[in-house]
């Protein structure tokens, strides 16, 4: 069996997600100055929206979306957990883990739309922008990536993973079929 280290290749550690909440909260705290709606789409987002909640002191109101799972866009896409605020006329940002096909995100850009925003952006720890299927703009970006597949820091392979501190790259199939095993070499203390 390989060791966990050529198993799974962190791309964003501890230190360099802080620096992403950071530069991105200060960059959304400089646009909002009146104040936002941040909407974060569950679950993947959450370690990410923890985050840059807590950089933007005073200005901010959250809440959460969560949508039903769809395979290679295939399926019709619905709202399994709408918002609980009003958000006619607010400025909102949504909050995601990552952009990959942008079929999520065309999908969010449009529901904010028919909820009565007066503006929508959009922020992204990841963009995977070689994988586009629909052209979407992403106003804050945390990190371009071109990988594979990524896991930890709330983004999940069939709903494990969520809990890695660190983004990591996954290389080969024993990753997914252990994951207690990795994470135990990994991470414990
Ligand atoms: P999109 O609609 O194809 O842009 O996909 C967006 C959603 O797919 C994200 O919010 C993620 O939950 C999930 N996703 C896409 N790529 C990855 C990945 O590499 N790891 C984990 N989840 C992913
Ligand atoms: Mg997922």
């Amino acid at each position: 069996m390989n060791r966990p280290e050529d198993r799974l290749r962190s791309i964003l550690d501890v230190g360099e997600l802080q620096a992403i909440a950071r530069r991105l909260g200060a960059e959304i705290r400089r646009d909002y100055p009146e104040g936002v709606v941040l909407v974060a789409l569950l679950k993947g987002s959450v370690c990410f929206v923890a985050d840059l909640v807590r950089e933007l002191p005073g200005v901010c109101e959250i809440d959460f979306l969560a949508l039903s799972a769809y395979r290679d866009g295939l399926t019709r896409v619905r709202v399994v957990k709408d918002l609980d605020l009003d958000i006619t006329d607010r400025d909102v940002v949504i909050v995601l883990d990552i952009v990959d096909t942008g079929l999520t995100l065309s999908y969010l850009l449009r529901l904010m739309g028919l909820r009565g925003a007066r503006s929508v952006a959009a922020c992204a720890l990841l963009d995977r922008q070689n994988r586009r299927l629909l052209p979407v703009e992403i106003r804050y970006v945390g990190r371009a990536i071109s990988d594979e597949h990524v896991l930890g820091y709330g983004l999940d392979h069939e709903e494990r993973y969520r809990n890695l501190p660190s983004v990591v790259v996954a290389n080969g199939k024993d990753v997914v079929s252990d994951p207690a095993a990795v994470f135990e070499e990994l991470f414990s203390l």
